[in-house]
């Protein structure tokens, strides 16, 4: 009798955490990440992006082959043959982890029809090989290249002691104080307002060489100068109208553009590399 009890209490709680994660399918959004061995070959740890390197090979490698192949110059097939397979195993010597994922009888295969000048046994072994690249890309390539190439704001300072994101957040007040000043006829606020996100904009602009080290990137640049000096006209003699589309235009250039590409790419980066917040995740 207490073991029926007991069976069906499991039973039940099955059914329930079942039916929990069921009814949130919709919402839940599961990813793979890659053996941590892969960090050997990305910046910091290496000079350069090596694995993307040698996947850039391996792409040109396969257009190689087929060329050849077709156009029957041997020498130049066996050449490009030899290289395609150096890279490809060597995608299991940098990250042994994924050795499985590797078709080393599609291997095999492309070598002997190489050798037996076969075209279209060529052609079918680059077809197998093209579905272990796209295996591992559907799990792997875009949290890859999210993980190691996205751009990394967690060290980035500002020269006054003052974290990154409580200057974020001082920008977007002074940007919405100055729309409240505005509708509400508040001028000398509004002005004041802009004064300070000038400033903070300035602030802003010394922090993009901290990444951007060969080509320095001017911010605020000629356009940016250009209409924050519009929207200081507008503020002291301009029309309603004329101020918020001068606040509109800024917005999008200063803010909205850069937020664009690296802040849609380092919350992302932050959600792979950091992996999902269990507590807040429950809480919600
Ligand atoms: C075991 C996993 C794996 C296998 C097998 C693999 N790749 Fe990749 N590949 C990756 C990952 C991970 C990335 C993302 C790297 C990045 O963006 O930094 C990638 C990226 C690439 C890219 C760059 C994509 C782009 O357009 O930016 C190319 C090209 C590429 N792979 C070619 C190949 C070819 C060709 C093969 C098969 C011969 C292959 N890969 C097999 C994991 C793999
Ligand atoms: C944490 C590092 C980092 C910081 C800080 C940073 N960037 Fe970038 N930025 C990148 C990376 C990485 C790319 C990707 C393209 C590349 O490799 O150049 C990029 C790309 C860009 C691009 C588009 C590609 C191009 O070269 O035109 C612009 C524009 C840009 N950044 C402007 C800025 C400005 C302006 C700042 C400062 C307000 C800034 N960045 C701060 C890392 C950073
Ligand atoms: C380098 C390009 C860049 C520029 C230019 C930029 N931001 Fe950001 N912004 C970021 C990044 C990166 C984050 C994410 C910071 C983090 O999560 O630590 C962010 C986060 C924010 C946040 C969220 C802060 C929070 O509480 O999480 C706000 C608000 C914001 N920015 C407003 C602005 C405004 C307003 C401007 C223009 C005046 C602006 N940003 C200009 C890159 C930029």
């Amino acid at each position: 009798m207490r073991w029926t009890y007991f069976i069906f209490l499991q039973c039940l709680l099955i059914a329930v955490v079942g039916t929990v994660v069921y009814i949130h399918k919709d919402k839940v959004n599961v990813h793979k990440t890659p053996p941590a061995s892969l960090a050997k070959w990305y910046k910091p740890e290496n000079k350069r992006q090596e694995w993307l390197h040698n996947m850039f090979k391996l792409r040109r490698e396969i257009q190689a082959v087929k060329l050849y192949s077709t156009s029957n110059e041997d020498e130049l097939l066996d050449k490009w043959t030899a290289q395609l397979s150096k890279h490809y195993l060597r995608i299991s010597e940098m990250v042994p982890e994924w050795d499985k994922k590797l078709d080393e009888e599609a291997l095999t295969q492309l070598q002997t029809s190489v050798k037996n000048r076969d075209q279209q046994g060529v052609s079918l072994a680059l077809d197998d090989l093209n579905t272990s690249c796209n295996s591992c890309h559907q799990d792997y390539r875009s949290t890859v290249a999210t993980m190691y190439r996205a751009p990394d704001f967690s060290s980035i300072k500002l020269s006054q002691p003052v974290a990154y994101k409580e200057h974020m957040k001082a920008l977007i007040t002074q940007v919405n104080q100055i729309k409240i000043a505005s509708e509400d006829g508040k001028r000398d606020v509004a002005l004041s307002s802009l004064s300070e996100l000038k400033h903070g904009i300035q602030l802003q602009g010394e922090t993009c060489v901290q990444c951007h080290k060969k080509e320095t990137k001017l911010y605020p640049d000629v356009e940016m100068t250009q209409t924050i000096a519009n929207l200081e006209q507008s503020l002291s003699n301009g029309t309603l109208k004329e101020q918020g589309k001068a606040l509109g235009t800024l917005a999008v250039q200063v803010c909205a553009s850069c937020h664009g590409t690296h802040r849609i790419a380092y919350d992302n980066r932050k959600v792979f590399v950091d992996g999902p917040n269990w507590r807040e995740l429950i809480k919600h």
